[in-house]
């Protein structure tokens, strides 16, 4: 009996000392940065145009930049920061374009290592409570109360580490006093083997319960490396490029109260809502504020017979097919429903993820609005006659893959 609990102890013990073991090599691979070297470089190189706090100097308070951006991405920024820009990265374009298209300069000859030294102090800063931080700074704190994602996270860790200390220190306790107590009575060999017996490396590898852990843990990593892969799909909303010309629906399609269609011509036509062509600029502008440098813009384009360079904002992959009529005519759909409110816009910014999960979800609880639509009487008959209740675009198709996709 007292055998039988001995060895479910000692099974225990060799797991806890894994999982320990685990525990402690991840903080170690977080602690393997040279803060002091960081910091030096950070001085050396960045300081000129950035704080380690959330405040701007030149370019943005770097404070918190890992729970804005990922390691990889930050040293592809740091070596080639117009690169990333000009390969399109909706994160650095929009960056950029708010930060007044200043570049920010390459640091080609900066080793990941040395990269991740400047990262690792930037962190470092972050932690700090906001005390020290006014104290080395010399300036009134900016945030009083914000402690930031990545401090409940340690608190977190440490936590789960002085736990499993505890839990550890507990066991072998538990074990010593019960060896000891047993040592003193009668005992047959093999009992007294198991007993006696040191903690066995080679079996602890062997065993089914370290397997598990191991596989449990890889899982755990696959995971999260999955979810945040899927987390970033279509996470464009927010999305607002400054334009060549600073054109503001605020004022046109708000104040002046032109309709969409006016210059959007095709949005209840056809497939695509069309960017208007600099025609339909000079039908006013031939007249209107002549002399502003943004108009001035618009002949210059006029003159070359060149269309106007806009960004495009929304952008569904070329394996979408999306119809804007389907939605704004047959749908009844309002514009705001998807873009958001346009016309209070100063500059367009992208509301909806356009994720294939929105799609989805509108397509689920939308009811097809049928009145008048000769079209769909027969389709609504028969759906009432089938015992239906209202009929939604799940059930005309709207969710078959082939809808949406070619
Ligand atoms: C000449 C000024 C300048 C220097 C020097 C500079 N940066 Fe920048 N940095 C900027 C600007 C400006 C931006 C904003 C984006 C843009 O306009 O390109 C920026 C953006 C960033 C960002 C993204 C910030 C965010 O909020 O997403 C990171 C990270 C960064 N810089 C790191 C560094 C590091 C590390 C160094 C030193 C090795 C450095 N920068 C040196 C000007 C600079
Ligand atoms: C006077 C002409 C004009 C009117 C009226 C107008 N727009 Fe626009 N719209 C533009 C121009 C030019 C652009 C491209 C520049 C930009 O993005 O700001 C644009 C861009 C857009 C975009 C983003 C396109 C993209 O790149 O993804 C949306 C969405 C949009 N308009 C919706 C609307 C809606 C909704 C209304 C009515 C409430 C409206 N517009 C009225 C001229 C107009
Ligand atoms: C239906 C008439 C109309 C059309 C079409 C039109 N605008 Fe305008 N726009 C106006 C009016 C009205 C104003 C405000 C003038 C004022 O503030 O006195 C204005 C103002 C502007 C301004 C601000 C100018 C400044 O310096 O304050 C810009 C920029 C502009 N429009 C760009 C465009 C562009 C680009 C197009 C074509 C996509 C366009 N507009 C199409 C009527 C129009
Ligand atoms: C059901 C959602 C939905 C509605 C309603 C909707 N849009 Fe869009 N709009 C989109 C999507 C999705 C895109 C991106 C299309 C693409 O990339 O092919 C888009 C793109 C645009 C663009 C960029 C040009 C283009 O066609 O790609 C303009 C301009 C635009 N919409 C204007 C409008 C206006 C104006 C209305 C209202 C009359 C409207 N939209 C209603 C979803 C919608
Ligand atoms: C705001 C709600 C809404 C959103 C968001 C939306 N749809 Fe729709 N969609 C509708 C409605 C309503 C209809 C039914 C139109 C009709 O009566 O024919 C429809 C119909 C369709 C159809 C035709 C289905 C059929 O069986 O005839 C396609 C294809 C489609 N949508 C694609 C898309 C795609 C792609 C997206 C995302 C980029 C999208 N929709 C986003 C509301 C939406
Ligand atoms: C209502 C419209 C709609 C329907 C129905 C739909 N999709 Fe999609 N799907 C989308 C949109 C929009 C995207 C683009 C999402 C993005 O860019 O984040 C997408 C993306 C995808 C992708 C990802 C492609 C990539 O580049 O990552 C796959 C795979 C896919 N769809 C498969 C399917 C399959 C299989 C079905 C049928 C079960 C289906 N879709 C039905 C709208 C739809």
């Amino acid at each position: 009996m007292y055998l039988l609990k001995n060895q479910g102890i000692t099974k225990f013990l060799n797991i806890f000392l894994i999982c320990f073991g685990l525990t402690v090599l991840a903080h170690t691979a977080n602690a393997q940065v040279d803060i002091a070297k960081g910091k030096e470089l950070f001085s050396g190189n960045c300081a000129s145009c950035h704080g380690v706090g959330d405040k701007a100097v030149v370019g943005p308070g770097l404070k918190g930049i890992h729970d804005r951006r990922n390691e990889a991405w930050l040293l592809k920024w740091v070596k080639n920061s117009s690169a990333v820009i000009a390969s399109g990265d909706a994160y650095a374009v929009a960056l950029y374009n708010q930060y007044g298209k200043a570049q920010m300069q390459s640091f080609p000859d900066l080793k990941d290592e040395d990269i991740k030294n400047i990262l690792g102090y930037i962190k470092a800063e972050g932690d700090k409570p906001v005390a020290t931080n006014v104290s080395v700074a010399g300036a009134p704190a900016t945030s009083g109360s914000s402690e930031g994602g990545s401090g409940y996270n340690n608190v977190i860790l440490t936590g789960m580490v002085v736990t499993l200390l505890l839990v550890l220190v507990t066991l072998s306790l538990v074990v010593s006093l019960l060896t000891k107590n047993l040592q003193h009575k009668e005992l047959a060999e093999a009992d007294k083997e198991v007993v006696n017996q040191k903690l066995d490396l080679e079996s602890i590898f062997r065993s089914s319960a370290f397997l598990a852990v191991i596989g449990v843990f890889f899982f755990l990593v696959v995971a999260k490396a999955g979810i945040d892969k899927t987390m970033k799909i279509g996470k464009q909303t927010g999305y607002a490029p400054t334009q060549p010309i600073s054109f503001s629906h605020k004022l046109h399609a708000g104040k002046y109260e032109i309709n969409c269609q006016y210059c959007h011509t095709s949005v209840y036509k056809g497939k695509s809502a069309n960017i208007p062509s600099v025609n339909i600029c000079m039908n006013c502008h031939n007249a209107i504020k002549r002399t502003s440098p943004q108009i001035q813009k618009i002949y210059e384009a006029a003159e070359k017979n060149q269309p106007i360079q806009w960004i495009r904002v929304h952008n569904l992959p070329d394996l979408v097919y999306f119809n804007h009529s389907q939605h704004t005519v047959a749908g009844q759909i309002e514009c705001t429903s998807c873009h958001g409110n346009i016309a209070q816009m100063e500059v367009v910014q992208q509301r909806s993820p356009l994720s294939m999960g929105w799609c989805i979800d509108c397509h689920r609880q939308t009811v097809v609005k049928s009145e008048g639509n000769v079209y769909y009487d027969k389709l609504m008959a028969a759906h009432k006659g089938s015992g239906g209740k209202e009929m939604k675009v799940k059930d005309i198709g709207g969710l078959e893959c082939s809808k949406c996709h070619y």
